[in-house]
C-alpha cells in the first residue's frame, strides 16, 4: 500500500529555512519565513514571555489534560485585545478554543465553515500558500480575486465583483491586517464598506488575525475584524500568538465563533471540540499558559506591549528606508513605506530571485515575499543593491 504514494515536493517556504542554515556565507540575508529579527538579526524570546514562563515552572503543579478546548483563562484573556473592552462577548455571542498555531485556527475555522454548510470560500490573492492547502484537505471550493493592483494597492474593484458573484452562505476569507504575502492592508473606509457589502451578501466571514500589533497597533489592526463583526450575525475567527507573542515553535492560537443568537453557541463549538478531538486532541499548554500569565498581569502587559512597539517601530524604519531608496533597478520600492507587518512583495521573476539567492545570498520566497524583518540597517544597502543588479 504505502509503496503507491509518491514524493511530494516539500513546502516550499520551509524548505527555505534549510537552504539558509546550510548556506556558509557569512553575509546571507534571510528573507523567507515569517519571523521577527531585530537590528542585531536575532529572534529572541520576548522578556515579557521569559518572566511568565519562569513564574510557570515555579507555580504550575500539574500537566494533567485540559481538554479539547486548550487553556480558556487564555482564550478569554485575549478577548478584550481582539473583539475590544466595551463588550467582548458581544453579549455571549462570542466564544472560542484554543489551537495549536494560527493554522489550527484557520482550520478549525476552514472546517467549521464547511460542517455549517458554506459551499465555497472567497479569498483575494496572493494569500499564504497554507490557506489554499488547508482549503483543499477540507474540501471546500476555493474562488480567487485579485487582492491588489501591480500599484501596491488594494483591488477593490475586485473585491466588490468577488462579493456580488458570491452566493449567499458562501464564506470568504479576510486577513485581519499586515496582509501575506503583500502587505497591502485595507483602510478603515474600505474595512466599512467590505463589511456592509459582506453583511448585504450574507457571506460568512472566516477572519485571520496572525499579526495583530505588528502593523499599526493593536487597536488599529482589529479595526477591520471589529468593523465586520458589528455588521454580521456571524462570523468565525482564527487568532494566532506565534507573532505579536514571539511563541513561533510553541504553536500558540485560538479560534472564535460569533452567532447570532448566544443559545447557538453551545453547538457550534461541540463540533469544534469534535473536530479538534480527531486531529489533535488537545491543544499543546505551555505557550498559551505563558501568553494568560502575561494577560492577567500589568505589568507584563506593559513589558509585552512594551516589546510590540519596538518590533512595529523598527519594521517602520526598514520600510521607510527602503521606500526612500525610490527605484531599485526596475523595482519600486516606494510602496514598501506604506505596506503593514512583515511581508511586501517585489515584482521580481523567478530567474532574478535564484541570482539573489545564487550570486547575492539574499533568501526569499519564490513569490517574491520578502520579510522585511530581516532586513537590517547592516544589510540594507547589500539588499537593495543586488535587488537593482538583478533587475537593472
Ligand atoms: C509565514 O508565512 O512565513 C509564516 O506564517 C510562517 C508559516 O507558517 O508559513
Amino acid at each position: 500500500m504505502l509503496s503507491t504514494l509518491t514524493p511530494q515536493p516539500a513546502d516550499a517556504l520551509l524548505a527555505l529555512i534549510k537552504l539558509y542554515a546550510a548556506d556558509p556565507r557569512a553575509d546571507k540575508i534571510d528573507l523567507g519565513v515569517g519571523v521577527y529579527r531585530t537590528g542585531q538579526g536575532d529572534t529572541p524570546v520576548f522578556g515579557a514571555i521569559k518572566a511568565a514562563e519562569q513564574r510557570l515552572v515555579d507555580t504550575q503543579e500539574s500537566k494533567s489534560y485540559l481538554g479539547p478546548e486548550g487553556d480558556m483563562g487564555f482564550v478569554h484573556a485575549l478577548m478584550p485585545y481582539v473583539f475590544g473592552t466595551a463588550n467582548p462577548t458581544m453579549d455571549g455571542r462570542i466564544e472560542g478554543m484554543q489551537t495549536p498555531g494560527g493554522t489550527g485556527g484557520v482550520r478549525l475555522a476552514v472546517a467549521l465553515a464547511k460542517r455549517s454548510g458554506a459551499p465555497k470560500i472567497w479569498m483575494g490573492t496572493p494569500s499564504w500558500p497554507n490557506h489554499a492547502q488547508i482549503f483543499a484537505d477540507i474540501g471546500l471550493e476555493l474562488k480567487t480575486f485579485t487582492h491588489a493592483t501591480a500599484d501596491g494597492v488594494v483591488d477593490m474593484d475586485a473585491l466588490r465583483a468577488a462579493i456580488a458573484a458570491a452566493d449567499a452562505g458562501d464564506a470568504i476569507l479576510l486577513h485581519g491586517c499586515c496582509h501575506n504575502p503583500s502587505g497591502i492592508d485595507y483602510s478603515e473606509a474600505q474595512w466599512d464598506e467590505i463589511a456592509g457589502l459582506v453583511a448585504e451578501a450574507q457571506l460568512l466571514p472566516v477572519l485571520d488575525l496572525a499579526y495583530q500589533g505588528l502593523g499599526q497597533g493593536m487597536e488599529a489592526d482589529a479595526y477591520g475584524l471589529r468593523r465586520v463583526l458589528a455588521a454580521v450575525p456571524e462570523a468565525l475567527i482564527a487568532y494566532s500568538c506565534d507573532k505579536n507573542f514571539g511563541m513561533y515553535r510553541d504553536r500558540v492560537g485560538a479560534v472564535y465563533a460569533m452567532v447570532a443568537d448566544p443559545a447557538q453557541l453551545g453547538a457550534v463549538l461541540s463540533h469544534g471540540y469534535a473536530l479538534a478531538r480527531a486531529a489533535w486532541s488537545m491543544p499543546p499548554d505551555h505557550g498559551a499558559a505563558a501568553v494568560r500569565l502575561i494577560l492577567e498581569d500589568p505589568a507584563l502587559v506593559k513589558l509585552w506591549l512594551d516589546e510590540l512597539d519596538t518590533m512595529r517601530t523598527r519594521m517602520r524604519q526598514v520600510r521607510a528606508r527602503l521606500a526612500e531608496a525610490g527605484m531599485a533597478g526596475r523595482v519600486n520600492m516606494v510602496p514598501l513605506g506604506s505596506q503593514n507587518g512583515l511581508f511586501s512583495m517585489l515584482p521580481l521573476s523567478g530567474e532574478q530571485i535564484l541570482k539573489l539567492r545564487e550570486d547575492h545570498a539574499i533568501y526569499m520566497a519564490g513569490s517574491g515575499r520578502i520579510n522585511v524583518a530581516g532586513l537590517t540597517m547592516g544589510n540594507i544597502d547589500k539588499f537593495i543593491a543586488a535587488v537593482a543588479a538583478v533587475s537593472a
